[in-house]
Parts: C-alpha cells; sequence; structure tokens
C-alpha cells in the first residue's frame, strides 16, 4: 500500500518536474515553472523519507538521522543562497555540481559495499558508470568553480598530448570496467575512480575563458547523468527521471550555447583549441571620444528609437532599477526602447534577463540578439550598459581575433553608440574591442548604476 502510495506520488513529481522545466522555458510562465519544481520536489522528498521510514526497523533512528542531515544541509544551502550575489551565481552552481558528483561516487561505492559478491554484471556496470560520471563531475565542478571565481586562471591548461591523455583514461577506464564485472574486486572500482577524478579534473582545466560558458551548462548536464546514475544503483525511478530531465536539459542547453557562440560542441568539450588569450594588443585604433550624462540624455530627449544591450557590468553596477526607470521614462515620452540580449551576456545563461525581470522590464521589450541586430542599423541610440565581448566587431571582422566567429550584437551599426563602462580595460574574453574606437562611438566612463542615475536626473 505504502510502496503504490509513494510510486503514485513519484508520479506525480516527476510530471510536475516536466511542468517545470517547460514553464521556465519562458518569461511568462517562468514563475509557475518554478512553484511547480518546488512543489514537485517536496512531494519527492516527503514520499521518499516516507518510504525509507515504512522500510526500516529502526523508524525513530532513521528519522531522526534524516532530519538532521536535512537540517544541516538545508541550513548550509538557505546561508549559502542568501549571501550569495547575483555575480557570484555561476560559481555557486558549479560547487553544488560538485556535491551532486560526490554524492554518486560515494552511493557506488557503498552499493558495491553492501551487495558485494551477489551483484550481477547489470548492477556493476551501472556501479562502476555513476562512480565514473560522478568522479568527473565532482573534480570538474571544482575545477569551474576555481576558474569562476578567480582563484586560479581561466586561460586552458594546455598539456602537451592532452587528447591522447584523455583518450588513454577512457580506454583504461573501459579495460577496469571488464575486471571490474568479471571479478567483483574493489581495486578496479578504487583505480578507475582515481583515474575518473584527475580525467574531470584536466577535462575542465584545459577548457578556458570564452568557453567557460558552456562548461557550466555542461556540468549541469553531466550532473544530471550523475543522480541518474545513482537512481539506477539505488533503484529510484525517480531520481532516474530527474537525473535524465537535468542531464538532457543541460545537453541542450550546453549546444544551444556552443551554436550561439559559434563553437562546435566537440571542440569545446576537447578543450583549448584557439584559445589564446591577448590582453590588449599593440594595434593602434585610434582615440575613443568621451561624454558626459548630460549629453547623452540630450541624445536620448531626441531620439526615437532606442536599443539598450546590457552585460556583465550591468550586473556589477546592480544597475538594472534605474535602466527599468529609464527605460520608462523614455516610453512616456514616446521613444521606442527595446532591449538586445546577447546569449551569453553576463556571467550565467539567462542572466540578463532574470535581471531585467528582477527590474520589472516589461518582456515584450526583451529581445534576443537574433531578433534585433537586423534593426540596429535603424536604430538612433544603443546604450551598451556594461557589455563587451557581447558587442565587440572584431569577432564579426577580425579573422584572427580569439573570439572570431561568434556572433555579436552589431551595435556599431547604429547611428550613435554610448558604452557605460568604468576605463578602457577589456571584458571577460581579455581582447580589446575596436568598437570604442568608432566614430559614431562615445564612451561615458564611471559606474554604470551612478551613470544612468545621472541621465534620468538629467532627463
Ligand atoms: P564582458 O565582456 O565580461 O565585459 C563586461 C564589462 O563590464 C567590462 O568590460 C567592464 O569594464 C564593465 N564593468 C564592470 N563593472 C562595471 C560597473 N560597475 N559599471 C560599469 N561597467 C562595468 O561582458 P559581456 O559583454 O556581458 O560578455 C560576457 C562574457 O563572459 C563573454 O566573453 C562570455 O563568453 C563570458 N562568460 C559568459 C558566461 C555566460 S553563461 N553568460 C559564463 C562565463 C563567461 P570596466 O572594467 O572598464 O568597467
Amino acid at each position: 500500500m505504502t510502496l503504490n502510495l509513494v510510486q503514485a506520488a513519484y508520479i506525480v513529481a516527476a510530471v510536475l518536474f516536466v511542468l517545470s522545466l517547460a514553464g521556465l522555458s519562458k518569461h511568462e510562465s517562468a514563475k509557475e515553472g518554478n512553484a511547480f519544481g518546488v512543489t514537485g520536489m517536496a512531494l519527492a522528498l516527503a514520499a521518499t523519507v516516507w518510504g525509507v521510514l515504512d522500510r526500516s526497523a529502526h523508524p525513530l533512528t532513521t528519522f531522526l538521522l534524516i532530519a538532521v542531515a536535512m537540517a544541516v544541509g538545508g541550513a548550509i544551502g538557505l546561508w549559502r543562497a542568501r549571501v550569495v550575489e547575483m555575480t557570484q551565481m555561476p560559481e555557486l552552481v558549479a560547487m553544488l555540481h560538485s556535491f551532486v558528483g560526490l554524492a554518486a561516487v560515494l552511493v557506488g561505492i557503498n552499493s558495491f559495499l553492501t551487495e558485494g559478491d551477489g551483484a550481477d554484471a547489470v548492477h556493476s556496470v551501472e556501479v562502476f558508470l555513476g562512480v565514473f560520471i560522478g568522479a568527473v563531475t565532482f573534480t570538474g565542478s571544482i575545477v569551474a568553480f576555481l576558474k569562476l571565481s578567480a582563484r586560479i586562471k581561466s586561460s586552458p591548461l594546455m598539456l602537451p598530448a592532452r587528447h591522447w591523455l584523455n583518450l588513454a583514461a577512457l580506454v583504461v577506464s573501459a579495460g577496469l570496467l571488464v575486471w571490474f564485472v568479471q571479478s567483483h574486486s574493489i581495486i578496479p572500482l578504487l583505480v578507475m575512480t582515481v583515474i575518473a577524478l584527475a580525467f574531470g579534473w584536466h577535462l575542465v582545466a584545459s577548457i578556458g575563458g570564452g568557453d567557460m560558458p558552456v562548461v557550466v551548462s555542461m556540468l549541469n548536464s553531466y550532473s544530471g547523468w550523475a543522480a541518474a546514475a545513482a537512481g539506477f544503483m539505488l533503484g529510484s525511478d525517480l531520481l532516474i527521471v530527474t537525473g535524465a530531465l537535468v542531464g538532457s536539459s543541460g545537453a541542450i542547453l550546453s549546444y544551444i550555447m556552443c551554436t550561439a557562440m559559434n563553437r562546435s560542441f566537440f571542440s569545446v568539450i576537447a578543450g583549448g583549441f584557439g584559445q589564446e588569450v591577448s590582453v590588449g594588443d599593440d594595434k593602434d585604433y585610434g582615440e575613443h571620444r568621451e561624454t558626459i550624462a548630460a549629453d547623452v540624455a540630450e541624445l536620448l530627449r531626441d531620439a526615437s528609437t532606442v536599443v539598450i544591450t546590457p552585460g556583465y557590468g550591468m550586473a556589477v553596477a546592480q544597475a538594472q532599477y534605474p535602466v527599468a526607470e529609464l527605460t520608462s521614462q523614455l516610453r512616456k515620452k514616446g521613444v521606442n526602447v527595446r532591449f538586445g540580449i546577447h546569449p551569453v551576456a553576463g556571467r550565467l545563461p539567462g542572466h540578463m534577463n532574470v535581471l531585467l525581470a528582477e527590474a520589472k522590464v516589461p518582456y515584450d521589450i526583451v529581445l534576443e540578439m537574433d531578433e534585433i541586430n537586423g534593426d540596429l542599423s535603424d536604430t538612433d541610440v544603443v546604450l551598451v550598459i556594461g557589455a563587451n565581448d557581447t558587442v565587440n566587431p572584431s569577432a564579426a571582422e577580425d579573422p584572427g581575433s580569439p573570439i572570431a566567429g561568434m556572433p555579436v550584437l552589431e551595435v556599431w551599426k547604429a547611428r550613435n553608440v554610448v558604452v557605460f563602462k568604468r576605463s578602457m580595460a577589456t571584458g571577460y574574453a581579455g581582447v580589446q574591442n575596436p568598437l570604442f574606437f568608432k566614430e559614431n562611438s562615445q564612451m561615458l566612463f564611471g559606474d554604470a548604476k551612478e551613470r544612468v542615475e545621472d541621465i534620468i536626473k538629467a532627463l
């Protein structure tokens, strides 16, 4: 009876997770999507705990153990989520992925130790693959965390023969799998764990700079497969479904981001291609022009079409609120204001969309790069707020540039461009931006939030 109820709750939770993903794919329904996800997870947790207590010989002890673990985990989770800055979100996500990987390794080894010789070949393969994926996810996510939080250099580690090292790790692991299934010995399992930990570390260490956005979503995908593998080991259908949902949605997102950056999925995973990051270069781009807030206000007053292209600097400055205020003031004056969002603007997929939604910018004026690019040549003023790589013309015009081929917002085609940033420093990819030196460009230096507030005052 209990088992049937638990299974029924799992099915409802799985449906809620699917509805959640569907909801999260659009701005308008994101809140409901989130609510579906939370409800599904609460139901899944309650059903799992209930199922475990029902099977336990010492329900009280089991309950206390689960309660303590959940209280400790929940308290740490709440604390981290409350103190994390929006700009540190990718690091936090990477760190959470590492826990999923570690959990899969522990579940796998535990599953082997408790089943011992009684395990059949299928279960042995599950254990082996679960531990392998978990270990790769664990160390890979730790490296991503260290790179994204600038604790280690984000440039790719280029070991000689790195592709051969990766291949060797896979081939040796395959051999260890055969040994493990035949012998049921813990030695091949442990040797493979060490190899997989090193493999995960190397895989992400050799991906660098501009490819980091893809790494975040790729590790998201790996963590899903690690959870699905744990589901097989524990015989939990819900964990298999949830893991597969996370794994496949992460893989789809990685693919979309690769397309957005014009990179092949396999070259990103293999890592280390064309990543020589040049911090500034010797080329003479000419002089840049500076402007002041009052002049930008004047320019906006005379404009009939304005496009705002935000980037990472808007997140750092938390400028989304004054930007929303400026937008609403200009719209009241009859100016057609729209936003152009690059798929990898910021440091997280959808980073800019989240910030703009937070500041209550209407969704219908927030457009994707492909939707806005065609209209830019017919735009009076583009305000580039804390964006750099995503509006860099050398991606389109300089085949030798490290970001060559990445589709960008073609803001230089507009009649006037105002770039909000604090200095002439480069962006995430470390490449100089010729946009700043174009005749129709002006630099408005300073913190983006303060400068936008100055413009509002001048208006
Ligand atoms: P970036 O190229 O990173 O440039 C951001 C600019 O904002 C910087 O040049 C900086 O110039 C300026 N800035 C920083 N703080 C500011 C402040 N308080 N006020 C005003 N300006 C400020 O930004 P982007 O165009 O959004 O491009 C994103 C980059 O990050 C891409 O290269 C992308 O590949 C990478 N990336 C993306 C992701 C995802 S998933 N979206 C993940 C990892 C990496 P100053 O220092 O001169 O102010």
